[in-house]
């Protein structure tokens, strides 16, 4: 547990080009927001990173809320069935709502998660996702704002865990075979 470079294959997206990106996607929201109050809903666990330093790159003024919800459990599959562990503090009726999420694999979270939003009475709900792979949808998510496209294989670091560990990498990386197998 100690060495993590022992534990990964490759860096598929560098701590420079998520910043780069992240910053990206700010200027994006920062005009397509502008005049409208904006509630950000950070998706427990994975999302903390992305949160952190996507919200610090806007130029304005926000307000933040999470939700905890988990489908992976220990696993590096999703279970497809979704679990609220903690929910919003926030009254969403009459709010534009932008998701922000690391990633969109099966996309089943998501896709519950908007179904839940829109019942709420949302203005409007958008989804921010740092990461998608394509190859692995289930079901296929309205995501307004996508950082990078990516294999299907099981990545780690900048929020995202293989069963609560190297959340704290700062790079995305390709988690070794040896490790969960
Ligand atoms: C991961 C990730 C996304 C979700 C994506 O969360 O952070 O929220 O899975 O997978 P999907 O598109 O197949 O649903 P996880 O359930 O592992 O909880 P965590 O954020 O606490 O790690
Ligand atoms: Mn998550
Ligand atoms: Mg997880």
């Amino acid at each position: 547990a100690a060495d993590i470079a022992d534990q990964l294959s490759t860096v598929l997206v560098t701590e420079e080009e998520i910043q780069k990106k992240l910053l990206e996607l700010a200027q994006r929201v920062d005009a397509e927001y502008e005049g409208k109050d904006l509630l950000l809903v950070g998706v427990l666990k994975g999302a903390v990173m992305v949160m952190a330093d996507f919200a610090r790159h806007l130029q304005r003024d926000i307000t933040m809320d999470w939700m905890a919800v988990s489908s992976y459990g220990a696993g590096t599959k999703s279970s497809g069935v979704v679990q609220i562990r903690k929910d919003l503090d926030t009254d969403l009726h009459g709010k534009h709502v932008l998701i922000v999420e690391d990633i969109i694999d099966s996309g089943l979270t998501l896709s519950w998660l908007l179904e839940n939003f829109q019942s709420r009475g949302a203005e409007s709900i958008e989804v921010l996702a740092l990461l998608r792979k394509p190859d692995a949808a289930k079901v296929v998510i309205d995501c307004r704002y996508v950082g990078f496209d990516i294999p299907n294989e099981f990545v780690v670091g900048y929020g995202l865990d293989y069963a609560e560990r190297f959340r704290n990498l700062r790079d995305v990386a390709v988690l070794a075979p040896h490790v969960y197998s």
